[in-house]
Parts: C-alpha cells; structure tokens; sequence
C-alpha cells in the first residue's frame, strides 16, 4: 500500500484533504491524526473490518481493546450508555486529554473493544482530530500509531518510521502538545449504587483534578506497581510490555549530586546515553546525552519523553540512564510509562 502524507496545520485551509480523508474512514481505510496526546491510528469505530485492519497494521494483538474518538462530548450517547459522571466529566475536561471507559451499546462491534462489553470514549481537543472526525462522520477507533511495543509516537516521523506503507493517509500536525497518552478512567458503582472512578491510565488530567470532579477515584494498582505473575490487570493494555527501548533503561533515584556523580563515572567507564535535565547537561557534556527538560519541568519532559526514546534506542548505548520521576501530579503519568519502559528496574543511589 502506497501511504499518503497530508500536512494539515490549519483545518479551516484544507478542507479537501479532510473530505478526502473523512472518505478513507468511511469506506473502511486507516488515517494516520495528529492528537493533543500522541497520533493515532484511526479507522471507522463502528467498522469491524476496520478494526482488524488497525490491529493488523500495528501488529497488536486484538483482545487489546481501542478507544473511540467523538467530535463532541455529547456523541458519547450513541455509543454508550453516559450518566450524569460523565457529564459532569466532560463539562470540566472535554475536549482534553481524557478517556472514559462505560458500558457499550450494541453499535460499538466486539472487535474494537477486545469482546469487553465497556467501550473507552475520548472527545480530542486538537483542531485536526476533530475536523478529521467530523468529516468521517463517524465515530473513529485509534490506538496510539506506533507498531506494538514501541513509544507512542508525537511526531509524524515516528509514524513514518513504523506505519510506513500500512496505512492509507498519514496526516502531518506537527508535535504533540502533551506528549504522553490520554488519562483513561473507568466508571464504577460502588455497593451503594453511587458511581466513582478508577484511574487505570494516568495521564495530563491528574488524579487531584479528577478528584475535584468526583470525591472518589481509585488508582488502579498497575498505574504504579508491578503485578504479580498471572495477576490480572483491570485493562487489557497493562498486560503488555510498553515503550520499552532495546538497551536496558534504568531509572536513578537519589539526590541530584550523588546522581549526577554516579553518571559522570558510568559515561566513563561504558557506552551509555543518558535522559538527562537541561540543566546537567554542561556537567555530563563529552557522552551521549538527550536533554528532556528543566527538573521542575514535568511538562517538558512528558512532551520530549517518548521522542527521547526513540533517540535513545537509535544510539549504540548499551545503557540508558533517566530519573525517576515522582509519583504525585503529571510526574505519575510520567512515573507509569517510564516505569514499564524500564520494566521496573529502578537503581537507588
Ligand atoms: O491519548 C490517547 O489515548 C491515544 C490517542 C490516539 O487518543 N490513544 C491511545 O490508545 O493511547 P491505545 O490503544 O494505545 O491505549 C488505549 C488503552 C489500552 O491500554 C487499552 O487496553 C485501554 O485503553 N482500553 C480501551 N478500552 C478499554 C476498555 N473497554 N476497558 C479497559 N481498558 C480499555
Ligand atoms: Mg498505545
């Protein structure tokens, strides 16, 4: 398949590509958006052909169930089954970088939510996203557009890299302003019947702003913990691997000269590539550094985060080094990707 590469900065000044694209959608193809997250790979969310077709081009496997995009937070009604908490959700965080998961209605085909008979609604904020959604006029099932096991890509190079020649039309927005994934909650009922969250994918919407909405939101172990062997994780995608680079990534907690000491001893001793803050940068200068980010920054450092690991696995390093992020705010977003791509090994200095 010959892929095409649309760059659309401004919607309101390509209103042909779109149609063309919208098109695509419509007749069961896959396009390639740009989001406020990352970009995703979108086919027609009521399509189970498109479905397979997104799996296939990701090599994921399909028990591995995908969100649905909306134009508007309202559409969420055809799909599944709303009540006032996703309401009173959409109203604070709509469109944003937030994923609710309900139960589906009958439209929604089994093949886009991996038999599970929830379905994960997102309405995203970025202009294209919901141009191109409007113009399928349907709604549009998107995993990340990375190939399955690598960093979600927030840039149109990195879907080049990966989805090249297995997809119709990729769809060049430029960076992704958040950089890190949406934040996924589920909607419980607790034994009274009053409805609460579970946070089972941390994201730019943090938990206290979650918490602002709704008095109760429960972390889902696997945000920040290792499950145990034949655990079962609360959604399907904790189960696999993610983001994880081909050298070992290790994560350095400890204070910042102690850290800084022992990165200076590790660049002169082995080929290593180290994420560093921009402000070690002068004092680690001579080995292979990608700088993410002011310390302070978790803004920054979540944007540059998964294009610093593509740099780094495109390095000879057979070590990469990073902080440990904290586990409060955005910093637990950036904790739970960092932690899984490290799987788990965290050094203490
Ligand atoms: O920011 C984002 O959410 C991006 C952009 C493209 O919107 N999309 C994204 O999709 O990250 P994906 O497929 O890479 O991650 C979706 C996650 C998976 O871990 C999946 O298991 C979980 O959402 N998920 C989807 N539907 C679910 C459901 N019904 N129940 C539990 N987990 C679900
Ligand atoms: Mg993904």
């Amino acid at each position: 398949m010959k892929t095409q590469v649309f760059t659309i900065n401004d919607p309101s000044e390509a209103a042909e590509q779109l149609k063309a694209a919208g098109q695509i959608i419509r007749n069961g193809g896959l396009v390639v958006f740009p989001t406020e997250t990352v970009y995703g790979l979108g086919g027609d969310g009521t399509n189970p052909d498109a479905a397979a077709g997104i799996y296939a081009a990701k090599g994921r496997p399909s028990d591995n169930p995908l969100i649905i995009h909306i134009a508007d937070p309202e559409d969420a009604d055809a799909y599944a089954y709303t009540c006032p908490l996703y309401f009173a959700l959409a109203k604070a965080f709509m469109p944003g970088p937030l994923t609710v998961i309900m139960p589906k209605r009958d439209r929604v085909p089994f093949s886009v939510t991996g038999g599970l008979d929830s379905v994960a609604v997102r309405c995203p904020s970025h202009p294209v996203a919901n141009a191109l959604i409007r113009a399928a006029g349907t709604c549009i099932a998107a995993p990340s557009a990375n190939t399955s096991g690598k960093p979600s890509p927030t840039e149109a190079s990195h879907v080049l890299q990966d989805l090249n020649g297995k997809v119709d039309v990729i769809i060049d927005g430029g960076e992704c302003e958040i950089g890190l994934e949406s934040t996924i909650v589920k909607i419980l009922q607790d034994d009274q019947g009053q409805p609460y969250l579970l946070l089972l994918r941390p994201g730019a919407i943090t938990h206290d702003a979650l918490c602002c909405v709704c008095p109760r939101v429960d972390i889902a172990p696997a945000v920040a913990e290792r499950l145990a062997e034949n655990e079962r994780p609360l959604s399907p995608g904790m189960k696999y691997r993610h983001y994880a680079p081909t050298a070992p990534l290790v994560l350095l907690d400890g204070d910042a000269a102690d850290v800084l000491a022992f990165l200076r001893a590790e660049q002169a001793a082995k080929k290593c590539c180290v994420l560093c803050f921009d402000e070690e940068a002068d004092a680690l200068a001579g080995g292979q550094l990608i700088p993410v980010g002011a310390r302070d920054d978790l803004a920054t450092q979540a944007k540059r985060l998964f294009a610093a690991l593509r740099e780094a696995d495109a390095t000879d390093a057979e070590i990469i080094y990073a902080h440990l992020p904290p586990k409060d705010g955005l910093g637990l977003a950036l904790y739970n990707r960092m932690i899984r791509a490290a799987a788990h090994t965290v050094l203490k200095i």
